[in-house]
């Protein structure tokens, strides 16, 4: 297993639509777990392919406290969304910007899982969102992306400034 490096908004590569994952073999378990660890090493709830550079239609979720419910989606899809909800989002891909982004309070997924096999299963509230939000990342959308112009230029600036000093 392996870290991976996340890439930083505002990176061009964070708008590339992934591509739907076409077979579930070992190198797709391999970039599984290797995307697993690297979100728990963060520590973050979730991650998307996107984010490690890797364009193909893939994330791992895990909102547990303990840190094992590790939920593996390929291709997913969502089918049904219900309701509306508020919460305060944040990213490994945007570090310390946090900000309130209303989404499906509601939603049934279908999804691969890591044997190929499709499932689906619904989710509510922070699951809900965390799905929603790394959905986004396989479609190009970066979270800030529901936030006001103003916001976004602040948010970019922020951000490079910051690559910059760590340079
Ligand atoms: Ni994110």
């Amino acid at each position: 297993m392996a870290l991976l490096k996340i890439l930083h908004y505002p990176d061009p590569r964070l708008h590339t639509v992934a591509k739907p994952v076409s077979e579930v073999d070992d190198a797709i378990r391999g970039l599984a777990a290797d995307m697993a660890e690297t979100m728990y090493s963060a520590p973050g709830i979730g991650l998307a392919a996107t984010q490690v550079d890797r364009h193909i239609r893939l994330i791992v979720v895990d909102i547990s406290e303990q840190k094992n419910r590790l939920l593996t989606l390929i291709n997913p899809r969502i089918l049904m969304k219900e309701g509306e909800s508020v919460h305060e989002e944040g990213c490994l891909s945007v570090p310390g910007i946090y900000d309130k982004v209303a989404r499906a309070e509601h939603i049934r997924v279908q999804a691969l899982d890591l044997a190929g096999k499709t499932f689906e299963m619904d989710a509510t509230g922070l699951l809900a969102v965390c799905i929603q939000h790394e959905i986004d990342h396989l479609d190009g959308k970066v979270f800030v992306e529901y936030l006001s112009r103003l916001k976004q230029t602040r948010i970019r600036h922020k951000l490079l400034k910051q690559a910059r000093e760590a340079m």
